[in-house]
């Protein structure tokens, strides 16, 4: 695919960029360029092409801004330690993205299409990496329904775009183990619903209850599944695991109403090759806090690609308070972060091949 290239006039001068790179934190910091590939109906995709990153201009009757027909991704692109930079695993979003694109009915974008504009743009960004501590450049593609019509039905347009954002942490202040609040108000997804696709009308569904876990003092939200109001099922936007006495591991099962994280599947095919034991199975809210209560359940943590790997130190639910392990970070943990970081800065061998460099 060829992309029209048409670079920035007003990028962000060396010393500028440097301070903002010092300390970026999370989805502030946005680079000079972004991918924009256009779909009509009669056209198909057409017009791709890396520009200046800059506002858009759209009719206040498109679509998505009535109707939500909206999915996005999210992957990172690591500086490696010879180096090189490399993306990890962008062909898992690529698939992921179509299999999110045919829940909410909008057009597949071909894979090679998808990978191409992540690759352009992280080439075209490649000062824009951040030195800091688990720095990586964040690419955020997305696709919006972009006809002007409020009727309901599929759009005949769409816009497919990838922006770039220099990350530090998706934490504020120093690396520590999370609060969760045990979200009994809310759901996140029903069975049937788009549960398992990454649109961005699931993460709005989630805020009122993240609201309530901020005002609960907690860090994060953590949902139950919508039947029962039983099974924990994730975060808000995060996937979860729960380590036990006798070295094993759990994670919810893949139902239909939880995303299919690539760092869960990442954290799962690391611990099988480590002949670590884990298990995709329902797992209780009540069960957990006994579980923590009698110290069969030693540690949990949350994962996914912003947050990689997260511990969970307390739990606000129900039946009140309960603290997992510590309160701090388990050993199973760091070893599955350090393992996923190994792999994803070069520093370890790569059996999978997820790494695909630039
Ligand atoms: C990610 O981990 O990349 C996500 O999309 C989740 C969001 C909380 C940033």
């Amino acid at each position: 695919a060829a992309f029209r290239f048409d670079p920035s006039t007003t990028p962000v001068d060396a010393n500028d960029r440097a301070a903002r790179l010092v300390d970026p934190g999370f989805g502030r910091v946005f680079t000079d360029h972004m991918a924009v590939i256009r779909y009509s109906e009669d056209k198909g995709w057409h017009d791709a092409a890396i520009t200046a990153r800059a506002p858009i201009t759209v009719d206040p009757s498109i679509a998505v801004l009535h109707y939500a027909q909206e999915i996005f991704e999210g992957l990172k692109a690591y500086r490696l330690d010879d180096g090189g930079t490399a993306l990890f695993r962008p062909d898992a979003n690529a698939r992921r993205f179509n299999n999110s694109a045919r829940r909410l009915a909008m057009p597949e974008l071909p894979e090679e299409l998808f990978l191409e504009s992540c690759r352009q743009l992280v080439t075209t960004e490649r000062d824009w990496f951040p030195q800091v501590d688990g720095g990586a450049l964040y690419l955020r593609p997305f696709m919006f329904a972009s006809e002007a019509f409020l009727g309901v039905k599929p759009s005949s347009e769409y816009l497919y775009m990838v922006i770039a954002s220099s990350v530090g942490s998706y934490w504020k202040g120093e690396a520590r183990a999370v609060s969760i609040w045990v979200s009994q108000d809310y759901t996140r997804a029903a069975p049937g619903g788009t549960g398992e696709a990454k649109c961005g009308g699931n993460y709005a569904a989630s805020l009122a209850a993240q609201q309530e876990a901020i005002r609960q003092g907690c860090d994060q939200v953590v949902f139950l599944d919508a039947v029962e109001r039983r099974w924990v099922e994730e975060l808000g936007g995060m996937n979860v695991f729960f380590v036990f006495d006798d070295g094993s591991m759990v994670t919810p099962p893949l139902t239909g109403t939880i995303l299919p994280g690539i760092t869960r599947d990442s954290i799962l095919r690391i611990a099988r090759d480590q002949g670590i034991e884990v298990r995709e199975e329902l797992y209780g809210i009540d069960q957990w806090r006994a579980d923590a209560g009698s110290g069969r359940l030693t540690e949990a943590f949350a994962c996914g690609t912003a947050a990689v790997v997260t511990p969970i130190g307390e739990v606000v639910g129900p039946d009140g308070r309960f603290t997992i392990g510590g309160g701090g970070t388990g050993q199973l943990t760091q070893r599955m972060l350090d393992a996923l970081s190994a792999i994803q800065r070069g520093r370890a061998p790569d059996p999978h091949g997820w790494l695909q460099r630039l």
